[in-house]
């Protein structure tokens, strides 16, 4: 029932044309793939161009981030209604590097959900622990306190198109990417936290994608646990081979 999504968060990355580049490469390696859903994040000079170029394709194009409010007085912010008239359809809200180093906190991750399903445009909201925090037994806390701030005040009818990725801090671009059983761990317990905060329908519904050192060589088994519905991928979406070795590798769940 939960259709496999990988997407690629290109981070602070690849010009406008290199961008376009990328696309023309990848699509001829991925566009017969019907069971895995593929969205690119460029950087924002990169998003209009990439929108026009995927147009007629069956890739979708985000924002790596944008503010809540439609417009005001806010120096270097993108808003809602930008990202919207020009054709993107997804947002990644609370990346880890976006808290560390932008002040992304869980309020503002709340702030944008409510302005990102207000305005048609699907929310990735990325949650995870610090190593210190793992190993001070504390992720399970970590984790449902961003879901509960993230979904605080809305609806539960609005959460149909809610994405959640679930990165731990200490497996992005580390290297070494969390097992599948510590990830399948983690996503269960998102999961779970989902059917008190959403109720079992959203619960069973929402996608988590895993983040954090995805390869070719670890998606398939990755993605072969039952609670985890594809990745959010940096470091090896950057090159099209790559990425469409990732998009070929995941193991769709049963049925869909
Ligand atoms: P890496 O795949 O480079 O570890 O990055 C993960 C990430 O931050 C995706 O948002």
């Amino acid at each position: 029932m939960r259709k496999t999504l990988v997407a690629a968060n290109w981070k602070m990355f690849k010009t406008p044309a290199e961008s376009t580049a990328f696309l023309t490469s990848f699509y001829p390696l991925i566009k017969s793939n019907a069971t895995t859903e593929v969205i690119l994040f460029p950087s924002m000079t990169s998003l209009p161009a990439l929108v026009d170029a995927a147009r007629g394709k069956s890739v979708e194009v985000g924002s790596q981030c944008m503010h809540w409010l439609d417009e005001g007085a806010y120096t270097g912010e993108t808003s809602p209604t930008m990202l919207t008239a020009i054709g993107a359809t997804h947002v990644l809200i609370g990346h880890s590097e976006r808290r560390r180093y932008f002040n992304e906190t869980d309020a503002r991750v709340n702030l944008k959900l409510k302005a990102a399903l207000a305005h048609g445009l699907t929310p990735i909201v990325c949650i995870g622990e610090h190593s210190e925090e793992r190993e001070r037994n504390l992720t399970a806390n970590v984790l449902k306190l961003q879901l509960s701030v993230a979904l605080e005040g809305i609806e539960r009818s609005a959460l149909g198109p809610l994405v959640i990725a679930y990165e731990p801090v200490w497996a992005i671009g580390s290297g070494h990417n969390a097992t599948p059983a510590v990830a399948e761990d983690a996503h269960e317990i998102i999961r779970d936290h989902l059917v008190s905060e959403a109720g079992p329908e959203i619960a069973a519904t929402t996608r988590i994608l895993y983040g954090g050192s995805v390869k070719p060589d670890n998606i398939a088994e990755i993605t072969r646990m039952e609670n985890i519905d594809g990745a959010l991928v940096g470091g090896a979406s950057l090159d099209p081979v790559c990425f469409s070795q990732i998009i070929a590798n995941v193991t769709p769940h049963p049925g869909v």
